[in-house]
């Protein structure tokens, strides 16, 4: 480390074995296309898109000299009250990519914040409908919406509910889990076609022990990202529509991870044609570079929020944030979207992803402590036989190992997952697809 270098003590990392960090620092100064430098100087490809954000690889020039004149132009205006020209073009250009009449956009800062938004707005929603008493939340086993706690309680990640228990929102359920691990452990490129219907437990145990009139909405992730790349079986989130429907609960699609053409697709909801009622949003919006993230949301919705007798200087709905359409991300995400249709990145994606799928299976597949894996769309995973003992250690010795081998791949309980930018090569994707074969056999 170079006499310059900061001092490592001060900051406490999120999601992060901070003990360990300190043992073995891993400190990034640098990242092109995708490939970052490290303080020691190494190469190191970015297999995961640096958390799902970076789509368009890193140091996008486009994104990087929009961001630069809008600092020049109007660096920051109040959100409270006013809109920045910004903040009205991006809304416009993400409720024209998001899918049937998904048109009104909340803007935020990140996913959590988004998940929250979408909580709140349920209640303002049903209340604005005469239906107040609709304040029960379902959300789904190993389920991921952020860290805020209307986000964490409606999620289901045991991690982050352990200490956190008796701070999370009082009427929340939540739907089994979407993995077979009997039959549909290996999934390649395609929702896997189940024999029963996960679904059951919704309508025959669940809603019925609430009064689905109690239900305001159900949130899931399209594809449970966080969890590790699992995937719901065929016609899953078509029934769940159809069932939101049915009682009128409102539908909440989590496309934190999903969204912004990780399927090929704009979002999941185009890739399954479901349109929910909200879908939240944030990551590759602004290829990460810049915090941003928001809810968009149907037409019904803001049209019943916004159907009031209130007086015209009431605010409708009392809830925002300090940086909701920061101008200078709300630049990065019109940047964002021009790149998707000036590089194609759509199609990009949609063409990686089997290159992905099929390498991963190839190479992987039978190799040591091997129990699954799981691609569709530009991402996969590779899952580990559990260690009671020691859960995660062996997928974490397994992300370390591809680091010191010039690979970022993601750790998550016992799944390795590999999430690309929408720019990688092919020999990008046989290198980390051929790094991590490596690192689990020496692991094993
Ligand atoms: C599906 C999903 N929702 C919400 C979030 C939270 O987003 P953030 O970390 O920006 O708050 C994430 C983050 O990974 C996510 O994957």
């Amino acid at each position: 480390m170079s006499a310059a270098a900061p001092s490592l003590d001060p900051l406490w990392l999120p999601f992060t074995p901070n003990r360990h960090f300190h043992q073995q620092p891993r400190v990034m100064v640098k990242a092109d296309g995708m490939h970052f430098t490290t303080q020691d100087g190494q190469q190191v490809l970015d297999g995961i898109s640096s958390l799902w954000c970076v789509v368009a690889g890193h140091n996008q020039a486009p994104i990087n000299e929009a961001i630069t004149r809008q600092l020049q132009t109007l660096d920051y205006a109040t959100a409270f009250q006013f809109g920045s020209d910004r903040a009205f073009e991006a809304a416009q250009r993400i409720a024209a990519f998001a899918p049937g009449d998904l048109n009104k956009v909340l803007l935020c800062s990140s996913g959590s914040e988004a998940a929250d938004t979408a909580i709140k707005l349920a209640l303002a929603y049903h209340r604005a409908r005469g239906q107040g008493h609709r304040q029960v939340f379902i959300g789904r086993e190993r389920g991921y919406h952020g860290v805020g706690l209307g986000g964490m309680s409606v999620g289901g990640i045991p991690g982050n509910r352990k200490v956190f228990g008796a701070a999370m929102l009082p009427r929340v359920d939540h739907m089994r889990f979407i993995h077979d691990p009997l039959n549909h452990a290996y999934i390649h490129g395609e929702m896997p076609e189940w024999a029963e219907d996960p679904l059951l437990e919704l309508e025959q145990r669940i809603l019925p022990l609430h009064d689905p009139s109690n239900v305001a909405a159900i949130f899931v992730e399209p594809i449970a990202g966080s969890a590790g790349w699992y995937i719901p079986p065929k016609g899953y989130l078509q029934r769940l529509r159809e069932i939101c429907d049915k009682h009128g609960i409102l539908l909440v699609f989590d496309e934190v991870i999903t969204g912004f053409g990780r399927l090929g697709t704009p979002f999941a909801a185009d890739y399954v044609g479901v349109v929910p009622d909200m879908l939240t949003f944030a990551k590759g919006v602004t290829n990460g570079v810049i915090p941003l993230g928001g809810v968009v949301c149907r037409e019904h919705i803001h049209a019943a929020i916004m159907h009031t007798d209130a007086p015209l200087h009431a605010i409708e709905f009392a809830h925002g944030y300090t940086y909701s359409g920061h101008p200078v991300a709300c630049a990065a995400a019109v940047a964002t979207m021009d790149l998707f249709v000036q590089e194609d990145l759509l199609a990009r994606a949609a063409a990686a992803g089997p290159l992905l799928g099929d390498a991963v299976h190839a190479a992987i597949k039978g190799l040591p402590n091997v129990v699954g894996i799981r691609s569709l769309g530009l991402a996969a995973a590779v899952e580990l036989a559990p260690n009671p003992s020691a859960p995660g250690k062996k997928a974490y010795e397994v992300f370390l190992d591809c680091l010191a081998h010039g690979v970022l791949v993601r750790s998550a309980g016992d799944n390795l997952v590999l999430a690309p930018a929408y720019v990688v090569t092919p020999a990008q994707i046989a290198q980390m697809v051929d790094t991590l074969a490596a690192a689990i056999k020496r692991q094993a």
